[in-house]
């Protein structure tokens, strides 16, 4: 089969498009025949040798982690095969999903509406997860409460706003001008550009901050908390200098790791295929290309995501 795989961690043009072995079947395992990856930030900064690299003992190393496909080989599970599915699986271990097959273990993926387009749903696990459970597990997100997103037009914050929306929030983010008309669209109520705007000058009181961003931007908005509130961080390289400065101010701080979970998913794509919830695929580039989606992913300003499509 076709896949990108890398030898050695170092720059993206380590990056290999060429033939690797089908993957075999463990317990528990279907085989996936992929129509679309997504592209995240692990992904680059993985193969730089930073990200999940501490967990890949063997080369060559195949990326990704989130995919659609449809099942090819149901294995020893309760699948059927010809099932269109999506999942984010295996994480931080190798999941190889930058590859024509995937071998994703059953319990971690989900059904696929028909409704739902197999290459938005491609982009949409890995985000969306993120989201939810930054939103509802981390902060415990109720209906009525406040809201602020930084980094609200990326990835995860383009979703954490419709979700946070859908919930019942209030809800601001902060993004660069040229994204506040989409953020306005996805509902996002109060959106400050960060480049000309400091948001802790507008924002007080809320009871959630969902941080895309970390260091220095996700410190400073500790003063946009209420007392009770809660700074969810995401960027994990930063997360120990948010939690010191969070202990220091006195103000709730919780470090998040995605985690595959079939169930979340599946009420994911029960309100994307309600239209409550969208993935906004900003570019799709054919898998041979996936270096050129990295290093966009890489620039740091990719709004919603970056998918990468096979053509079996
Ligand atoms: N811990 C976990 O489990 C977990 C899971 C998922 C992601 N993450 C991490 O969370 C971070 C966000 O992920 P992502 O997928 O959303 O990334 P992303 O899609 O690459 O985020 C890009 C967005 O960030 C915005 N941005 C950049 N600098 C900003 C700033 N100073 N203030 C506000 N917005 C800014 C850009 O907006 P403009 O173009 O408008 O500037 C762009 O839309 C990454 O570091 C990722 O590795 C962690």
């Amino acid at each position: 089969m076709k896949a990108i795989s890398i030898h050695q961690f170092g720059e993206l043009d380590e990056l290999v498009y060429g033939d690797q072995p089908k993957p075999q079947l463990n317990t528990g395992d279907v085989l996936i025949r992929t129509t679309a990856a997504g592209v995240n930030p692990i992904d680059w900064k993985t193969c730089s040798g930073g990200g999940a690299s501490g967990f890949i003992n063997e080369m060559p190393f195949i990326p990704g982690w989130e995919f659609s496909g449809v099942i090819e080989d149901a294995g020893d599970t309760q699948l059927s095969t010809g099932k269109p599915v999506f999942g984010m699986i295996r994480f931080p271990q190798p999941a190889g999903c930058y590859a024509e097959y995937i071998a994703a273990p059953a319990d971690q993926i989900a059904l696929l509406p028909d409704a739902i387009d197999l290459e938005i749903a491609g982009g949409l696990p890995t985000a969306s997860l993120t989201a939810w459970q930054a939103l509802f597990d981390k902060a415990d997100l109720q209906s009525g409460q406040q809201v602020l997103v930084l980094g609200a037009a990326g990835g995860v914050g383009h979703l954490a706003v419709q979700i946070a929306k859908w919930a019942g929030a209030h809800v601001s983010g902060t993004a660069s001008r040229r994204n506040h008309e989409f953020l306005a669209e996805l509902g996002c109520d109060h959106i400050y550009d960060y480049h000309s705007e400091n948001v802790t000058d507008y924002v007080s009181n809320v009871d959630v901050v969902i941080d895309c961003i970390g260091g220095e931007t996700g410190i400073e908005a500790l003063s946009c908390l209420k007392p009770d509130g809660v700074l969810v961080t995401l960027p994990s390289v930063t997360k120990e200098q948010v939690i010191h400065a969070g202990e220091a101010q006195r103000r709730r701080v919780e470090p998040i790791l995605c985690v595959s979970s079939a169930e979340q998913l599946s009420k994911i794509a029960e309100l994307v295929a309600d239209d409550k919830l969208r993935l906004h695929m900003t570019e799709t580039f054919p898998i041979a290309r996936a270096a050129e989606a990295l290093e966009q992913s890489r620039s740091g300003h990719v709004c919603g995501k970056l998918v990468l499509t096979f053509d079996h």
